[in-house]
Order: structure tokens, then C-alpha cells, then sequence
């Protein structure tokens, strides 16, 4: 049976609490039409490594520091992909940005998790904490994450979900961005993963 399932491939970069939430939603049955069948983490101590391991996925490091250039990177994931037979790749707090020279080979089939109700707080330098205390210093009374199709255009590409959460008084960039994970981040990517998923194996 699970050849009959679209290959996924998770890209992280560190504490892979995303990668957990799709796991877990594997083995909860959420995520149904697609199998996790390789994880792949540009940073050689990420915990998200570990989180792989113990679910025994299949695991790999590409460092950017180790690799010469762009394009000897994108070489590098590109060959374990198709090693692999990926036919989905989610980045789920990948650190490494990917030229269009690589996105460009996989139209649709990259999907990425972004703390903040795009087109509010993306774009250029708006990764991690920074997206969160850019909300706060706004003043914006809600937030949330979407995930969305990853073209050349950073953050730009096509929204599949999005889920709005409350900033609430007291907040700091630390509190918003848990409550962001917990309540949006967790509960969309793994509903979109099965979407695009299923879609991809509906047009095989
Ligand atoms: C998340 O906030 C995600 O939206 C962002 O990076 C963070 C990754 O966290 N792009 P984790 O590694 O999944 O715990």
C-alpha cells in the first residue's frame, strides 16, 4: 500500500517541531495520501535530526557551510531527492534559502510554513523571531501562519491554508510565537500536506 503514497521530503534546519507535528499526524491517520520518506536538515545538530530518527525516517545531512556554492547545495539535495523518488518536498523551518534555479524544477511540489498571515510580516528578513516581534511592534491585534507553494518569489508563491490567531496583551515575540505553533503552525501544515498529497495522487 504505501507505495501507492505520494513520497514526501521534510526539510528542517532546527528544532523541528513542525516535522513532529507531521509525524505524529502520520501515525494519527491525518496525513493519509502522502508517507514522510526522508528528512533532510542543513544543519548537522538540529534536534529535528533526532525526531527522524526516533520515528526512523530515513535522515540526511546538507550543510550550505560545506558545500562551495548555490549550486553545489542544490546539486546536493537535488540527487537525494531523486535517490529518494520525492515527489513532495516541505520545508518546515528550513534556514537556507533555495535559488529559483531550484525551485523552478518543482513547480507545486514545494510547500512552506510561515509564522504570520501572509502578506503581513514576509518577504526578505522576516524568518523566525524577527516575524513575530515585527507583528508586535506593528500592533496588529492578530496574527497567524499560512502555508503556501514555494516559486522564486520569497514567501510569494500560491496560499494553500491559513489560520488567524489573537495577540493577546502582554505578549512577547516568545509567547506569540509558541502560541502561533500551537494553535496555527501544528494544526495546518499536516491539513495541507494531506491536501496537497491527495491532490497529487488524484492526478497519478
Ligand atoms: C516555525 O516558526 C516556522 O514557521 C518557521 O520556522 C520555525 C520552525 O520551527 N519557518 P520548528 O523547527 O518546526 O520547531
Amino acid at each position: 500500500m504505501s507505495n501507492d503514497k505520494i513520497k514526501i521530503a521534510v526539510m528542517v534546519s532546527g528544532g523541528g517541531t513542525n516535522l513532529q507535528a507531521l509525524i505524529d499526524k502520520q501515525k494519527s491517520g491525518v496525513i493519509a495520501s502522502g508517507e514522510i520518506s526522508l528528512v533532510i536538515s542543513s544543519n548537522p545538530n538540529a534536534f529535528a535530526l533526532e525526531r527522524a530518527k526516533k520515528a526512523g525516517i530515513k535522515n540526511a545531512v546538507v550543510s550550505r557551510k560545506e558545500c562551495s556554492s548555490q549550486q553545489e547545495f542544490e546539486k546536493k539535495i537535488s540527487s537525494l531527492l531523486a535517490e529518494n523518488k520525492i515527489e513532495l518536498i516541505v520545508l518546515a523551518g528550513f534556514m537556507c534559502i533555495l535559488s529559483e534555479n531550484f525551485t523552478v524544477k518543482f513547480p507545486k511540489r514545494i510547500i512552506n510554513i510561515h509564522p504570520s498571515l501572509i502578506p503581513s510580516f514576509c518577504g526578505k528578513g522576516f524568518y523566525g523571531l524577527h516575524v513575530h516581534e515585527a507583528a508586535l511592534a506593528y500592533g496588529v491585534k492578530v496574527t497567524g501562519a499560512t502555508v503556501h507553494f514555494v516559486n522564486e518569489i520569497p514567501d510569494g508563491g500560491e496560499i494553500i491554508m491559513q489560520k488567524a490567531v489573537e495577540v493577546e496583551d502582554g505578549d512577547t515575540p516568545q509567547t506569540l510565537q509558541k502560541r502561533v505553533m500551537v494553535n496555527a503552525e501544528w494544526i495546518i501544515l499536516p491539513q495541507a500536506v494531506e491536501k496537497v498529497s491527495r491532490e497529487l495522487l488524484e492526478s497519478k
